[in-house]
């Protein structure tokens, strides 16, 4: 077959789909997306021999929103031996294009899915030792080859360009919650930081002595997060902050609406967990880069429950002709993150 296979949130796989079956389009590719609601994956079946390929080429994954990781398939198999699972394994990545220099053993992030993880550890080191024997492993090479359990049985085997998916399995990035967070909710900005900025230029972005704003920040989950990394913070929210942070001498607290809320002066960061119309913070946050008071923004769009993606592109849409008309340049990232629930979080900077 030729096709793609996404892994995504769970509950999300509509959105997952027509976004690639919408970015596939606009590249030329005719395919259709197979997606059961819960199941953590969408499965794209690409219309020519080459359109999978061609799209994981000229499809830019830091540009998806929902999906968390991808890979071109080069085989289904739903009926693995359970007593050798591994030699059909290796026939099925018989097609790979080059060796690989990773592997990659991987399950839905679904209930069911996560049963599965102590099978796919267990296959990952007998896996890796007989794709090496076969040719299909070399060190430093360009694609990392993905096996994705369904269960015992079945399973999709491909492959990917490292450059082009993510670094992680299942697109997943685990981090720790921090014991004195205030909040989980700042797991998010950490992964928003270590997903949306560039990681060649994150020191850079945010550097010690740096000023923010946090837009609905009680308890302080997210002011924790750049307090962390010695910026100072300006708090806007009518709930109490955490009276730690409050302690930093880095945070002061504004009790005040976040709409109405302006900068005294412009400020490097403005970060916004605020939950509220996606549209309404949308623009909230186009118009502070629109007009300078910040720089750097990083924010969530709650999602709605029903057209989850039409309401995202509506939103990007908005922030796009808004600062098309004001003249201003702009660099956008936006993704569905792993710690996000019923969101998507977006990072827009101003460049010029
Ligand atoms: C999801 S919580 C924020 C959690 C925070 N980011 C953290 O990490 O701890 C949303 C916050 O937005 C605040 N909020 C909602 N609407 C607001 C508004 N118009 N102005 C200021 N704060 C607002 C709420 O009071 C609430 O504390």
């Amino acid at each position: 077959m030729s096709g793609l296979f996404l892994h995504c949130r769970a509950g999300f796989e509509k959105e997952c789909a027509a976004e690639i079956q919408q970015r596939g389009g606009e590249t030329g590719a005719a395919g259709f997306c197979r997606a059961q609601p819960h199941s953590g994956f969408v499965v794209y079946e690409a219309g020519g021999p080459d359109d999978a390929r061609r799209l994981v080429e000229t499809l830019r994954f830091d540009t998806l929103i929902f999906a968390r990781q991808w890979f071109v398939v080069l085989e289904r198999n739903s009926a693995l031996p359970g007593d050798d699972r591994v030699t059909a394994m290796v026939e099925g990545l018989k097609g790979l294009p080059e060796p690989a220099g990773d592997l990659f053993v991987e399950h839905p992030d679904t209930n069911e899915g996560k049963a599965l993880s102590r099978l796919c550890k267990a296959l990952r080191g007998p896996l890796k030792g007989a794709l090496s024997k076969a040719g299909l492993l070399a060190a430093d090479t360009a694609i990392r080859i993905h096996v994705c359990l369904l269960d015992g049985t079945d399973a999709y085997m491909g492959y990917v360009p490292v450059v082009n998916s993510s670094p992680w399995p299942m697109g997943i990035a685990h981090l720790r919650l921090p014991r004195a967070a205030p909040s989980r909710a700042t797991l998010k900005l950490d992964e928003a930081l270590l997903q949306l900025l560039p990681a060649r230029e994150r020191d850079r972005l945010l550097q010690p002595g740096m000023r923010a704003v946090d837009l609905g920040a009680a308890p302080g989950g997210w002011t924790w997060q750049l307090v962390r990394r010695h910026l100072r913070v300006i708090a806007v929210d009518n709930g109490a902050m955490a009276p730690a942070l409050l302690e930093s001498g880095l945070v002061e607290h504004r009790r005040a609406d976040g709409f109405g809320f302006q900068p005294p002066s412009p400020v490097d960061w403005m970060v916004c967990d605020m939950v509220e119309q996606p549209m309404r913070i949308a623009r909230l946050a186009a118009r502070w880069i629109g007009l300078g008071w910040c720089r750097h923004t990083i924010f969530n769009l709650k999602l709605p429950m029903k057209q989850r993606y039409q309401e995202v592109r509506r939103c990007l849409d908005a922030i796009a002709a808004e600062l098309q008309t004001a003249g201003v340049r702009y660099r956008l990232a936006c993704k569905q993150l792993y710690h996000d629930r019923e969101e998507v979080t977006v990072y827009l900077e101003r460049t010029a």
